[in-house]
C-alpha cells in the first residue's frame, strides 16, 4: 500500500496505547473528586489502564473497578495498576453487564463512571487478534475471546444486501455495495479465513487513493458488528444511568461520528427525562498539542453529564 496509508493510525498501533484526553477525563471527575475525597468510580474499558492510573494518580482518595471484556487487555492493565494495590480491582466483563459486576463487587452507588470506546494499540499490534488489515491473521476481532460469532462468520454467511448496509451505516463505506459484491463473489470460491486476503478483496472493490488505506472503513464495520458495539455503549449507558447516585458523572469517549451521535441522542434524551444534567452542549475534544503527540486523539469526542434526581444509584 502506499506509504500515505503508514500515517492511519487504525492501521498499526504504535505498540504502546496512548489513553486520549486526559487532562481532561481528570477535570470532569474532579467534579466528584477534590482533594482527599474517597469513594469508588468505574472504569467501563480499562484497556492499558492509562485513564486509571491517571486517575488514581490525582485524586488519592479514589478507588477503581477496572472492568474489560478483553483478557489481553486486562494483562496489559494489571502491572501499570498493580502499584495502587486494593485501590484497583481489575475484573473481565462488558460495559452492558455493569450492573451485576457492582452487586458482586459489593459497590451499591458509584461516584463515576467512564467509557472509552476505541480501538485499542494492542488489538491493532497483535495480528493473531484479526483485527489488522496490514498484518494477515485470522479473520477473529472479537475482543471477548468467549463471544462465538467472528468476523469471519460474518463476513462468509451474511446476506449481501446486509453486509453492504453494515460498511455504509457503521463504517461509512461509501462504495459499500461493491465491497459487498466483491466479497460475496469471492466467497463463493473459497470462504475468507483470513485478513489479509478480504483486505484484499475490499482494497481491489472499493479503490485506494485516499489518506487511510482503502480497507479501514469496512474493518471497522465489521469489529463494530462482532463486537456488538452500538448495542454494547447503549446498554453501558443505561446501566451507568441505574448505578449512579445523584450528581454521579457519566464520561463516555468516542471515534466514530455515529457513537458520538448516539451518546447525544441518549444524554440529551434521558436529560429531558430529568435523569441527567448535561455539562456542555460542545463535546470536549483534543487540544492541538495533544493532536499532534497523538494522532488518534484527533478524532476523540468527549461527552459527560451528571446523574440528577436520583435517590443514590439502584443497584
Ligand atoms: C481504547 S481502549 C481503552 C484505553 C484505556 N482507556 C486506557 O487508558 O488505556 C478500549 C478498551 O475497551 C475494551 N472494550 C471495548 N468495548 C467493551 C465493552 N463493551 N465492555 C468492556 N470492555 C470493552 C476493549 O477491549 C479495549 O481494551
Amino acid at each position: 500500500m502506499a506509504a500515505a496509508h503508514r500515517r492511519d493510525p487504525q492501521a498499526r498501533g504504535d505498540g504502546v496505547h496512548a489513553p486520549v484526553l486526559t487532562e481532561e477525563v481528570i477535570e470532569v471527575f474532579g467534579r466528584v473528586f477534590s482533594g482527599g475525597d474517597e469513594g469508588w468510580i468505574v472504569d467501563g474499558t480499562v484497556g492499558a489502564g492509562g485513564h486509571t492510573r491517571a486517575l488514581l494518580e490525582a485524586y488519592p482518595g479514589l478507588s477503581v473497578l477496572a472492568v474489560d471484556q478483553d483478557p489481553d487487555s486486562l494483562a496489559e492493565a494489571a502491572p501499570v495498576l498493580e502499584p495502587f494495590g486494593d485501590r484497583v480491582r481489575l475484573r473481565r466483563g462488558r460495559m452492558s453487564q455493569l450492573g451485576g459486576l457492582l452487586r458482586r463487587e459489593g459497590l451499591p452507588g458509584v461516584a463515576g463512571v467512564l467509557f472509552d470506546i476505541g480501538v485499542c494499540s494492542l488489538h491493532l499490534d497483535r495480528p493473531e487478534r484479526g483485527f489488522s488489515f496490514r498484518d494477515d491473521g485470522p479473520l477473529d476481532m472479537r475482543m471477548d475471546p468467549s463471544r462465538e460469532r467472528t468476523a469471519a462468520d460474518v463476513v462468509n454467511s451474511w446476506d449481501e444486501r446486509d453486509l453492504a448496509d453494515l460498511f455504509f451505516h457503521e463504517g461509512g463505506e461509501r462504495r459499500s455495495r461493491q465491497a459487498a459484491t466483491a466479497i460475496v463473489e469471492a466467497r463463493r470460491r473459497v470462504p475468507f479465513q483470513r485478513t489479509a486476503a478480504l483486505a484484499d478483496v475490499i482494497a481491489k472493490a472499493v479503490g485506494g487513493g485516499g489518506r487511510i488505506h482503502p480497507a479501514t472503513r469496512c474493518f471497522q464495520a465489521l469489529r463494530r458488528a462482532v463486537n456488538q458495539e452500538g448495542e454494547e455503549l447503549l446498554r453501558g449507558m443505561q446501566a451507568a444511568e441505574h448505578n449512579l447516585g445523584d450528581g454521579g458523572v457519566l464520561a463516555v469517549i468516542t471515534f466514530h461520528s455515529g457513537e458520538d451521535r448516539e451518546v447525544r441522542r441518549f444524554l440529551t434524551g434521558r436529560a429531558r427525562a430529568g435523569y441527567w444534567s448535561l455539562q456542555s452542549d460542545k463535546p470536549l475534544r483534543a487540544k492541538r498539542e495533544e493532536v499532534s503527540k497523538n494522532r488518534r486523539s484527533r478524532s476523540a469526542v468527549l461527552r459527560w453529564a451528571t446523574r440528577s434526581g436520583s435517590e443514590g444509584g439502584q443497584a
